[in-house]
């Protein structure tokens, strides 16, 4: 039976990638009827420094980003990482199945510290991608909905389970696909094409963040770097306009076209008639989101009641789980 798992770090606000790579994915794996589990991976954001009172206020963020994209609590299982445990305890038992060397050629940690001294990034960015097979495998989940720059860490997950099952002789974790589909697996920055969309990018110009107003959203959209020419009528002919092909996917994914559909009715327009059209578009996917996470920011209480029984849930099938794995390792289980 399919069970779909995936996360998001509450280390920042949420990006336009954020939501077209993950979050509109996950509410329509949830509202296909399949069983949804969606994380705010509280761990994994400590991996680099963060405020205490800010992750505090981010994972309610995150929540009310999930909540007001669509995800239903009474449809999904929605929780935040630490508050089941079990994902440290098996993440602990991976740190001992996972090797150095594999962690040693994720492209995430070499990007993390490229330019920087390796030596002061913390244990636990190291070891980010074991922890997060802990996170898919707790609860055998066969699909994980990501965006493209995640594809490296559930194929290692791959790797953690099928490692697990040949050490101890069983077919105990399930061999996990990852989904990276749609229009926007990859959302470039507005200001260089060649760079991911992301909340880390010091120019806040160069994304869109789920509670930028409607101005902001028209501004940026309308600053966004472009070149001076038309539009083709073929995806095939953006090869080489990274800043355009961008815009174009962004269209496509917000709008729900196909990027050959989108380009079907723009051929041979520039982008000041594209624009205007984008920006209109996004505001009216994006505000309604942004009016919704502010008003569910005021009841913070609420959120976190709807985390709590979340993660109760999420504990109910995690711990049966992790205790077939202190079994299955040779843990002696006497209370
Ligand atoms: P994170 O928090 O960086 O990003 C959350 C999700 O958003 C996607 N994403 C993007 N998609 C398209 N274009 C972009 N510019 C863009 N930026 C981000 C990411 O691919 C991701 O799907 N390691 C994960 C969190 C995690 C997780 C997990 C995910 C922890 N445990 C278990 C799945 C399953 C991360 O840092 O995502």
């Amino acid at each position: 039976k399919p069970r779909v798992f995936s996360g998001i770090q509450p280390s920042g606000g949420l990006t336009l990638g954020n939501y077209l790579g993950a979050i509109k994915r996950f509410v329509e794996m949830q509202d296909q009827g399949i069983e949804t589990i969606y994380c705010m991976v509280d761990m994994h954001a400590i991996t680099v420094w963060q405020d205490p009172d800010a992750l505090k206020r981010q994972t309610r963020e995150l929540a009310a980003g999930y909540l007001a994209a669509g995800l239903d609590p009474k449809k999904s299982i929605l929780f935040n990482q630490s508050q089941v445990s079990a994902h440290a305890e098996l993440g602990w038992v991976f740190n001992c199945v996972a090797r150095m060397g594999w962690m040693n050629r994720m492209t995430q940690w070499k990007d993390k510290t490229s330019g920087k001294d390796a030596e002061k990034a913390s244990l636990g960015l190291f070891a980010y991608p074991s922890l997060m097979a802990a996170d898919i495998l707790l609860y055998h989940a066969t699909h994980v909905p990501v965006g493209e720059d995640q594809k490296q860490h559930v194929e290692l997950t791959r790797d953690i389970a099928t490692k697990f099952n040949h050490d101890y002789k069983v077919d105990f974790f399930p061999i996990t696909e990852p989904v990276i589909e749609g229009a926007a697996t990859r959302v470039m920055s507005l200001r260089d094409g060649t760079k991911k969309m992301s909340k880390s990018d010091p120019s806040d110009a160069s994304r869109i963040n789920l509670t930028d107003d409607a101005d902001t959203i028209s501004k940026k959209i309308r600053k966004a770097k472009t070149d001076a020419e038309p539009l083709p009528d073929s995806f095939d002919a953006l090869a080489d306009r990274p800043e355009a092909k961008n815009l174009v996917n962004i269209y496509a994914a917000l709008a729900g076209m196909t990027k050959d559909a989108v380009l079907a009715e723009y051929a041979g327009q520039g982008f000041g008639a594209f624009k205007p059209k984008l920006a209109d578009l996004a505001v009216e996917s994006l505000s309604p989101i942004s009016t919704e996470m502010a008003r569910l920011m005021q009841a913070p209480d609420e959120i976190d009641a709807i985390l709590g029984q979340g993660a109760d849930r999420a504990d109910a099938i995690a711990r049966p789980i992790m205790e077939r794995t202190y079994d299955i390792v040779g843990m002696v289980r006497s209370r």
